[in-house]
Order: C-alpha cells, then sequence, then structure tokens
C-alpha cells in the first residue's frame, strides 16, 4: 500500500526526470531548455575551458565574422532515453571529428574531440529532464562553431565561440510522412571545390528559395542535382538520398559536394550487414525515375522514405509502409540508438 509521503515522493521524483513538456505534440522545432554550453578561443590558440550557463540570448558584436562573412559550422547529434532510463549518445565522435574538418576548411580552430564529446556529455546531462520519454522522441544537440570576433576586411575572425545548446524534437518530417520530392534542374546546393561536404551554415539558406517553389506546388521538398552536368543526384536539401533496384542499394558518392552523412556511413553498414551490396557512385537521375525503393538518410529526418519524385514533366512513386527496405532499416537503427537492440557496433556512448 502507498502511503501519502511515498505517494509525493514519487510525483517529486517524476517531476525531476520530465520537464514540463506535451510529449506527444513534439515537431522538429526549438524547445528552449535549460542549459548551453559555451567555450571561446583567440585566432591561433586552442580552445581550452568552457562552462555551462542558462539557456539564452548571446551577446555578439555587429561585426562578427560569422554575421558578415559566415564563418561558421554546425553539427547536430542526439540523445536518446533508453526503456531502463540510460542516456545514449550515436556516434558523437564522428561530429566531432566532421567538425574538425569542417573548421579547417573554414579557417578556424576547432574544439579537440575530447572536448566536444565533453561539452556534448555536460549539455546533455544538465538537460536531463528534457530528454523524451523513449518513443516519443530525442534531445537534438546543436554544436556550433563560430567566427564571433569582430572583422571588416575579408578574413578569419580574431575569435571563436564554441556553443552547443539542445532542443526536444518530434520527428522531422511530420508523422514520418512519405516525401513527395521535387527535382531541382535549375538551383544547385553545392560545386566541386566548394563547401558542399562540410556543414558549413552557408550551405543551408540557400536551399530556400527552391524549397520555397516546390512546396507552393505541393511539393515536400527538393533533391539537388550535381553543378557540373545536371545529371546526376546529390543531395536533399537536408540529408542524403538513397535507391535501392533488386539487391542493390545505392547512394551519391561523397567528392566534396555531398556531405558525409552519419546516419547514411551507419545505413551504409547495417544494409551490408542485412546481405545487400551497397554502392557509393554517382547516380544519373534516371537510374531515381527506375527504382524500385528510394529513402533518405540524416540525424533530423533519421530514416525517411520517399514516396514519389516529380523530374521535368515525369512523376513517379515508390513502395512506402510495411515490408519496406526503410522501415527495416529506420527500426534497426532506432532500435541500437534507443538500447532495444544490441549495440554490436559499439556505436553507442552511454552519459
Ligand atoms: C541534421 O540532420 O541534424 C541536420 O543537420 C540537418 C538540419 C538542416 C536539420
Amino acid at each position: 500500500l502507498q502511503t501519502t509521503s511515498d505517494s509525493i515522493r514519487s510525483h517529486d521524483a517524476d517531476h525531476e526526470k520530465y520537464a514540463d513538456v506535451n510529449w506527444d505534440e513534439l515537431e522538429f522545432g526549438v524547445v528552449p531548455t535549460d542549459y548551453m554550453y559555451t567555450m571561446k578561443c583567440s585566432k591561433g590558440d586552442e580552445f581550452s575551458q568552457g562552462h555551462l550557463t542558462p539557456y539564452g540570448n548571446i551577446e555578439l558584436s555587429p561585426s562578427a565574422g560569422v554575421l558578415n562573412y559566415g564563418q561558421g559550422l554546425f553539427e547536430g547529434l542526439k540523445a536518446n532515453r533508453t526503456e531502463d532510463g540510460r542516456f545514449l549518445l550515436f556516434r558523437p565522435e564522428e561530429n566531432a571529428l566532421r567538425m574538425k574538418m569542417g573548421a579547417e576548411r573554414m579557417c578556424m580552430p576547432s574544439p579537440s574531440p575530447q572536448q566536444f564529446l565533453d561539452a556534448v556529455k555536460q549539455t546533455v546531462l544538465a538537460n536531463k529532464c528534457w530528454v523524451p520519454p523513449t518513443g516519443k522522441g530525442t534531445l537534438y544537440l546543436r554544436p556550433l562553431l563560430i567566427g564571433s570576433g569582430s572583422v571588416l576586411g575579408l578574413g578569419p575572425a580574431p575569435e571563436y565561440t564554441f556553443l552547443i545548446f539542445a532542443s526536444p524534437v518530434g520527428s522531422y518530417h511530420k508523422g514520418r510522412a512519405a516525401l513527395n520530392l521535387y527535382v531541382e534542374d535549375k538551383f544547385h546546393r553545392a560545386t566541386p571545390g566548394g563547401t558542399g561536404g562540410v556543414k558549413s551554415i552557408t550551405n543551408y539558406s540557400p536551399v530556400y528559395l527552391a524549397q520555397k517553389q516546390a512546396r507552393a506546388k505541393g511539393f515536400s521538398d527538393v533533391l539537388f542535382l550535381d553543378s557540373l552536368t545536371g545529371k546526376n543526384i546529390e543531395e536533399i536539401t537536408a540529408c542524403n538520398i538513397f535507391i535501392l533496384k533488386g539487391n542493390v542499394i545505392s547512394t551519391p558518392t561523397i567528392h566534396g559536394t555531398v556531405l558525409p552523412g552519419i546516419t547514411r556511413k551507419s545505413i551504409i553498414d547495417i544494409a551490408r550487414d542485412f546481405g545487400y551490396q551497397v554502392e557509393e557512385r554517382v547516380i544519373p537521375v534516371e537510374e531515381l525515375l527506375e527504382a524500385d525503393e528510394a529513402f533518405c538518410t540524416g540525424t533530423a529526418v533519421v530514416v525517411t522514405p520517399i514516396g514519389a519524385v516529380t523530374y521535368q514533366d515525369k512523376r513517379v512513386e515508390y513502395k512506402t509502409g510495411k515490408g519496406t527496405l526503410s522501415q527495416k532499416l529506420y527500426e534497426t537503427i532506432t532500435g541500437i540508438q534507443t538500447g532495444r537492440l544490441e549495440d554490436k557496433k559499439g556505436w553507442t556512448m552511454e552519459i
């Protein structure tokens, strides 16, 4: 029999465990949490001591490098709550390395992988009660690396800020609805020699116009073609793409214009374990139109099915839902991420 004081205690414990959020209504958007992490460094120095502060606005000079010349990178990773109350990150060291690689391209100092991981862990632990119940969503972590110092002549900023904020999120596309994609043949996302292969903040807002025009025609998102020939598929606005034909799964190769997605890399491994042949190669858009199935991958989208694609005047539809490869891949990767399936590859990191 539960006594009054027991029931008060268990109520308090629950209050501590979860923030006041309607977990069933979570979307992919900003829900302010309690703390963020900040670490600063001058040009030519190394990052040293970071700290947690209450989540809130940051002060930046109007002449900050990031505001004027877009010197900035971001990352995205998720913390999951397991059924038995543990917190798991998924391959966070891969995000740390990708940020380091991007920082070299953008002439910025970067936190060491160890500093990156420590900062991520501290941010999750400080915002534990914002990690959704298992199956209701995840805590999305957004590391930023920005040129925060003041600069006017074109060149790297004199000071850098590494920052992580967190937000509980639900699925990126509401209800994981299958995408109705428009294949964009006028605008491009990346060019050879550019920054398409790193997570520069400058890669993202240039897709808005294509996305806006496609959405006005009823499409859910845009798939970009390579800018040299305009014949091969490359990347969707916020994720990588895969196609299935027979027993062969193909995805555009990483050669500087496609982001090396961590979910992409993991899905390639899982699909090979399932017995599929996986090819990273140049994929002409005609092959997409003839595929048996198509889907996209990314931290935010996880694995989302593509229901239809329109290229010029041709529209094709694909199988979605039960029994599809994308469904099986989704169940497997989210199973590993949430601790429901055994993590045989050592991809998860418990905090
Ligand atoms: C992610 O999947 O985490 C990304 O960084 C994509 C972003 C545009 C939401």
